[in-house]
């Protein structure tokens, strides 16, 4: 077993990640992918246009047509569970799936050469990971693999979602800290997260919000030093 394995990772079964595919499928949630597929679009351009990306955790290949919009020659797709990576290849439609080359891996032992692609996408990985230490061998284990960017989303406590967390958890008696957590997801607080890069030997090169101050969703472009 991993050392740093924590609950959320074990839950993607296949019939969990199929769920997870499902609950994907309505309006609401096309609607954030696209604007989540702008914000890639944004942070790729922030990278120079990398042509061979790693997408790691890719899921069930949600961001793929985005990723292959960007104009990237390669991409390769990795997940630690194997049930995600089925449903990836059941439900994504073959001209979108014929681009990609998907693999079990990972976050910290990527079962890839070192420096083998231009940048590594982590969307929606670091919200749920807690423990800082964890965080750094993620950032270890990713600066061996790219050879230029590292793109990571995340959840920012600057945003009305934020506030709207920290008034429901204090409206029901909760810890102030509490207002940090939403289940098994966290909200972080930037300047510390900016500091976290730094010391995990990243120069931060830019970034980008999906809806400034109102989604707590924000991209980070990283250059590997
Ligand atoms: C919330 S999904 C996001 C997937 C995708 N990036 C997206 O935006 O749709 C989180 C994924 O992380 C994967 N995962 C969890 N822990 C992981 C780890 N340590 N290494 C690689 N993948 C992991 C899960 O299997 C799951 O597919």
């Amino acid at each position: 077993m991993d050392k740093h394995e924590v609950s959320f990772e074990d839950k993607y079964s296949y019939e969990h990640s199929k769920g997870y595919y499902s609950k994907h499928q309505s309006f609401r949630k096309h609607l954030t992918t696209w604007f989540e597929g702008r914000m890639v679009k944004r942070a790729s351009g922030i990278a120079g246009n990398p042509k061979v990306i790693l997408d790691l955790p890719c899921g069930f290949g949600r961001l793929w047509p985005a990723l292959i919009a960007t104009g990237a020659t390669k991409i390769i797709a990795a997940d630690k569970s194997t049930g995600m990576l089925q449903v990836a290849k059941e439900m994504t439609p073959a001209e979108v799936l014929s681009r990609v080359t998907c693999i079990a891996s990972t976050a910290t032992e990527i079962e890839l050469p070192d420096k083998s692609v231009d940048s590594i996408f982590c969307m929606r990985l670091l919200h749920h990971i807690h423990d800082k230490n964890y965080r750094l061998a993620i950032y270890h284990s990713f600066q061996r693999v790219a050879r230029d960017t590292v793109v990571v989303s995340l959840w920012s406590q600057n945003s009305a979602r934020y506030q709207r967390n920290k008034y429901k958890k204090s409206r029901d008696g909760k810890k102030p800290e509490e207002a940090v957590r939403k289940g098994d997801r966290y909200y972080f607080n930037i300047q510390e997260m900016e500091a976290e890069f730094i010391e995990g030997g990243f120069e931060i090169i830019g970034h980008t919000d999906m809806l400034p101050y109102i989604s707590p969703w924000r991209t980070y472009v990283l250059k590997v030093t």
